[in-house]
């Protein structure tokens, strides 16, 4: 069976391959962490958006969006604590000259452990047979007790550092355990220092004053500055949500693992503005429903976990992961923070305006609390390739390559074949096609074999491919092809309008998110 690392590399050969995902700038040999989407990726990545944007803003009355400027005054950036706050611990190893994150090496070790122990209950499951019992045997087995100690030992240590921002201790931690630099094999670390991920750029020519300003390295800040305009122009009452997509930008130090960790790339955010107070209340619903939104991508429910937070960021005050199974571990996906309300009182303070909402209820003026969603595009799109990519064997071992996208976010929706490239087949298929292409986004294909056309597809992950041949010219009926099940059905062209649109309907996927 192929490790998880290689099915990896299939994938981010296939999304290159297929027209998924570029390297960037690739004739010059790629930027390290930056992508480019293709004609492919492009379709997914926009449907993923529509149905994260309908699902706030069509679902919710009181949730509305806006598409602010990537830059910024540059006192946003001072006010909302990055310029001063965000930060990675790097690390350099002496010999090999690479940079580390000193978390990430940490958490890797901490991983390793968690490997040992996985391990070990594996080795035991298959000696033992039906009758194990992998609780009672983790509790039990004493090298499995020893490396869960060191573990929490280590998780105490790390937990402690970070929250008093303690860097010796880091480094201390890492030359305690023996972390070795994967690439020289040696322990020879520098201390460890604090790294801004912020990019900046000049504004405005020299002989003008040029002014220093930044990518921005989240899309909220561009919702905190607008939050009043929207509340007065929209007449929005508390509580209120305004929803975003947008790029955002970081100069990660150690940029890794394809799209799941790049320099430049996209969030779709939405901050709830809530009353002082209710801020909990309110976090524990927005988990709730984005959970929901995930599992109703039907990728698999036990593919998905809650990470709570050791060590909340400036200005939160509870936090959690979605934490989604990748093909390197459970990572995370989307944030839900409860910012309190660092974010707008530090506008107000910086900029000296007042932006305190007035509540006619409570005949009140206050600073609303937020709740923050903030899911990662890019991410999601892996989280989806990466369980859609299936190898399958077939009768008279043939193989395939089939994604298995969820219907709904596929790139193209349907293909049109005809059988045969004459006999007015062509303009048959056209025909269709032209009815079709109103609705869905189709592609035609009449080139190769049937066989060969159908592989194409499944490869880009097409649920339907329709068949025209000479008996349609007469009973006016297609042969309908499944992508999953590979059954082909005869059915009347006038029917392939219904049948289409039931299975993509985003709205299927949205009323199960309510419903749940
Ligand atoms: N406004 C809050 C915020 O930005 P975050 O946890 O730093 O919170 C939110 O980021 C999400 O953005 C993450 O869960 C992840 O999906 C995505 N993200 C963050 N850094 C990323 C990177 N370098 N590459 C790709 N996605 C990233």
């Amino acid at each position: 069976m192929a490790s998880q690392e290689d099915v990896f590399k299939k994938l981010i050969a296939h999304c290159k391959e297929y027209g998924f995902v570029f390297p960037s700038s690739e004739i010059y040999d790629g930027l390290s962490a930056v992508y480019d989407y293709g004609q492919n990726g492009v379709e997914l990545k926009n449907n993923i958006k529509k149905y994260w944007w309908d699902s706030m803003v069509l679902l919710h009355e009181n949730v509305v969006g806006i598409d602010a400027a990537i830059f910024m005054h540059p006192t946003t950036w001072k006010a909302s604590g990055h310029v001063d706050a965000f930060n990675d611990p790097l690390i350099d190893n002496k010999d090999s000259k690479k940079r580390y994150r000193a978390d990430v090496l940490i958490e890797d070790l901490m991983a390793k452990y968690d490997d040992k122990i996985n391990k070990e209950i594996e080795k035991a499951a298959k000696k033992f047979g039906d009758a194990f019992d992998a609780t009672l045997f983790a509790e039990t087995n004493p090298r499995i007790q020893e490396n869960k100690a060191k573990k929490e030992e280590i998780h105490t240590r790390f937990a402690k550092a970070l929250n008093d921002g303690d860097l010796n201790e880091l480094k201390q931690i890492i030359v305690d355990y023996d972390v070795v630099c994967p690439i020289s094999g040696t322990k020879n670390w520098t201390d460890v220092r604090q790294f801004n991920l912020m990019f900046s750029t000049e504004m405005g020519s020299t002989a003008d004053g040029a002014m220093k300003i930044y990518l921005r390295p989240e899309t909220a800040q561009g919702i905190f500055v607008n939050y009043l305009n929207v509340q007065k122009t929209g007449r929005m009452k508390i509580p209120f949500g305004i929803a975003q997509i947008g790029k955002a930008f970081r100069n990660e130090i150690v940029a890794r693992q394809f799209i799941f960790r790049m320099r430049e790339f996209e969030q779709m955010e939405m901050q709830f503005f809530v009353r002082p107070g209710e801020e909990m209340k309110w976090f524990e619903h927005w988990k709730q429903f984005r959970l929901r939104w995930h599992k109703a991508l039907g990728l698999g429910d036990h593919k998905y976990r809650f990470h709570d937070h050791d060590k909340l960021a400036h200005y939160a005050n509870a936090a959690t992961d979605i934490e989604f199974e990748l093909p390197f571990g459970f990572k995370e996906i989307e944030g839900i923070h409860s910012r309190t309300d660092f974010d707008l009182g530090s506008h107000e303070k910086y900029s000296g305006k007042n932006i305190k909402y007035f509540d006619p209820e409570l005949n009140q003026s206050y600073t609303p609390y937020v709740v923050e969603t903030s899911i990662g595009l890019d991410r999601t799109f892996l989280s989806i390739m990466a369980t859609a990519y299936c190898e399958e064997t077939l009768e008279g071992n043939d193989t395939r390559v089939v994604l298995k996208l969820p219907p709904a976010l596929a790139p193209i929706k349907v293909c049109i074949m005809p059988l045969v490239k004459k006999d007015g087949l062509p303009e048959k298929a056209r025909e269709i096609m032209d009815n079709l292409k109103f609705e869905f986004k189709c592609s035609y294909d009449e080139k190769d074999s049937i066989g060969k056309r159908y592989r194409r597809q499944d490869a880009i992950g097409t649920p339907f491919c329709i068949t025209i041949d000479h008996q349609t010219l007469e009973d006016n009926c297609v042969t309908i092809r499944h992508r999953d099940s590979m059954q082909q059905e005869r059915v009347a062209i006038d029917s392939l309008e219904t049948i289409v649109g039931k299975a993509v309907s985003m709205k299927k996927m949205l009323q199960s998110i309510v419903q749940d």
